[in-house]
């Protein structure tokens, strides 16, 4: 009888989602109430585990690896990795997969509804008819950002920011990018122009880069206040893109029109957070990814990840720069 290898799962999927991994490894799940990699159940088989499906709120890093002697695969069901020690993985020999490609269209899709409600100010909107505040229809109140003729700025030309230009083409404002390696020809996307260009005439500016080294507060004091006066920042990427101090004083003093969040620092933002005061400021809890199709998607190719890993095959969806 050969033994199956032991997968450790920080966070409960559902059942249906996990397909062949199911039955070719023998699973050791966190409970829902208490997640995360070192839940007692993982820890009490840590010596075993050999695979190990994480979410992006894990950290795994050269003390947690430490913890799983026998492990030969870390699959994030995320697309960024950033909450990964590549170098550690890489001492180790440990291969590294994520989930890229199925998750382009949900994030592009909540990065436009983030926009659309912030430039139209729906949840000022909603909030006005739960407080019973509706009122008389006058012709000065409630209003908003007209997006056709607006020019949308996209830092970081990759699937999902291609995929979030290809809305706003289709909502009529014209789209400008910057990217940060050069990739297929954007075509009608959008056109290229260097940062400074895009900061400085757009009327919206999205943002689509990982977090590295380089982009961590790349939106900084001189950033936002070089935005166009009124402009709208949205952020659906990682939440220290941005530097969250300098935004609220920018939105304080008035200079931008307003802020639409799925991704904050820190996250999850306070209830009390300085930010959620401000007027024009959206934020929802990193939804980007959270359909059931999408999910059950990620689901799919971290266990793929997974499978090829503890086979020894090459991981088809691998991280940039790690172990394969
Ligand atoms: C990711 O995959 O990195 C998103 O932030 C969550 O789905």
């Amino acid at each position: 009888m050969t033994t199956r290898p032991v997968v450790a799962i920080t966070d409960p999927l559902p059942e249906d989602f996990l397909g062949d991994l199911e039955h070719a490894a023998d699973l050791v799940c966190a409970p829902a109430d208490a997640p995360g990699v070192l839940a007692d159940p993982i820890v009490a088989r840590a010596a075993a585990v050999e695979g190990l499906l994480c979410t992006l709120e894990d950290r795994i890093d050269g003390a947690v690896l430490d913890r799983f002697p026998r492990l030969r695969v870390v699959s994030t069901l995320s697309v960024g990795f950033d909450h990964i020690d590549l170098a550690a993985c890489r001492a180790r020999g440990i291969a590294v997969g994520h989930t890229p490609g199925v998750l382009t269209d949900a994030t592009a899709d909540l990065a436009m509804a983030l926009l659309l409600a912030c430039a139209r100010r729906i949840p000022e909107g909603i909030e006005t008819v739960r407080r019973g505040r509706w009122g008389r229809w006058r012709p000065a109140r409630n209003l908003g950002i007209e997006l056709r003729g607006k020019t949308l700025g996209i830092v970081g030309l990759g699937k999902i920011g291609r995929a979030v230009a290809r809305r706003a083409r289709a909502f009529g404002m014209e789209v400008v990018a910057v990217r940060r390696t050069p990739g297929p020809d954007p075509a009608d996307d959008a056109r290229i122009v260097d940062l400074d260009t895009l900061v400085t005439r757009s009327h919206v500016v999205s943002l689509h880069v990982p977090l590295t080294a380089d982009t961590r507060r790349m939106v900084d004091a001189a950033f936002l206040s070089r935005m166009r006066p009124g402009a709208v920042l949205v952020n659906t990427a990682r939440g220290a893109v941005v530097d969250t101090n300098a935004l609220v004083e920018v939105l304080a003093r008035g200079h931008l029109g307003g802020a639409a969040l799925d991704v904050t620092d820190p996250e999850p933002l306070p209830p009390d957070h300085p930010l959620l005061r401000l007027p024009g400021v959206v934020v929802t809890p990193h939804v980007g990814s959270a359909t059931r199709t999408t999910r059950r998607n990620m689901a799919r190719l971290a266990a793929a990840n997974l499978l090829a890993g503890l086979a020894g095959r090459p991981l088809p969806h691998p991280v940039p720069g790690a172990p394969g």
